[in-house]
């Protein structure tokens, strides 16, 4: 069993294929409605509608070189082993949006796993991206952009050490707030 975040390590990298600048990731607990749903939304090169019925067809990739990610294929799989989902919408030349959903209660819905190290990397190894994260939780809502980040470093890079280990706290010490301390 995979975590959430390595999903959405495995989603983002698509966004950046697709040569995205602007990478919204959400994650929503919507324990109320017993729903777990990771979104990643880009303005990449998009998709056409029959590319987009192709994809999560688990042999199908535009990519030639060796499969390494877990790819939509295997994401679609772990939604739907949870009563749940993966919804694409897409338009060439604007971007995409994944929507992967889970029941939040089934038993082998994965876990959050390490969404704080996850974004703190992203960030870390493509500072020139933005990123916005959104997590909503029973406890509360946490906003990260690395951009209104970037402009309060007054000149320091995005990808210094200490600024990607701040980020990574934030993040970390966010979910942990909004989650009532439960951790991943
Ligand atoms: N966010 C996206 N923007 C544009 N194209 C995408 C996006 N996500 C997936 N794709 C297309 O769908 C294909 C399949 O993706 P995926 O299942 O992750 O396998 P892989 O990344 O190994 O090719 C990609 O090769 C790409 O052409
Ligand atoms: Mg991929």
């Amino acid at each position: 069993m995979e975590d959430i975040s390595l999903y959405m390590l495995d989603l983002v990298q698509n966004s950046i294929a697709a040569g995205a600048t602007i990478i919204e990731i959400s994650v929503i607990e919507d324990v109320q409605n017993d729903k777990l749903i990771l979104s990643i939304k880009d303005n990449g090169r998009g998709m056409d509608p029959q590319m987009v019925k192709k994809i999560t067809d688990p042999f199908y990739t535009t990519r030639t070189t060796r499969r390494v990610g877990l790819g939509l294929a295997f994401a679609e799989a772990a939604a739907q082993a949870c009563d749940g989902g993966i919804y694409i919408s897409s338009q060439p030349g604007k971007g995409t949006e994944v929507r992967v959903e889970f029941k939040y209660h089934h038993i082998d819905r994965p876990p959050l796993g390490r969404i704080d190290q996850t974004i703190a990397a992203l960030v870390a190894c493509n500072p020139s991206i933005e990123f916005v994260y959104t997590h909503i939780a029973p406890g509360g809502r946490l906003r990260f952009d690395s951009r209104e980040v970037q402009q309060r470093l007054e000149g320091l890079p995005i990808d210094h050490p200490d600024v990607v280990e701040w980020i990574r706290e934030y993040i970390g010490e966010g979910i942990d707030e909004i989650s009532g301390g439960g951790g991943v």
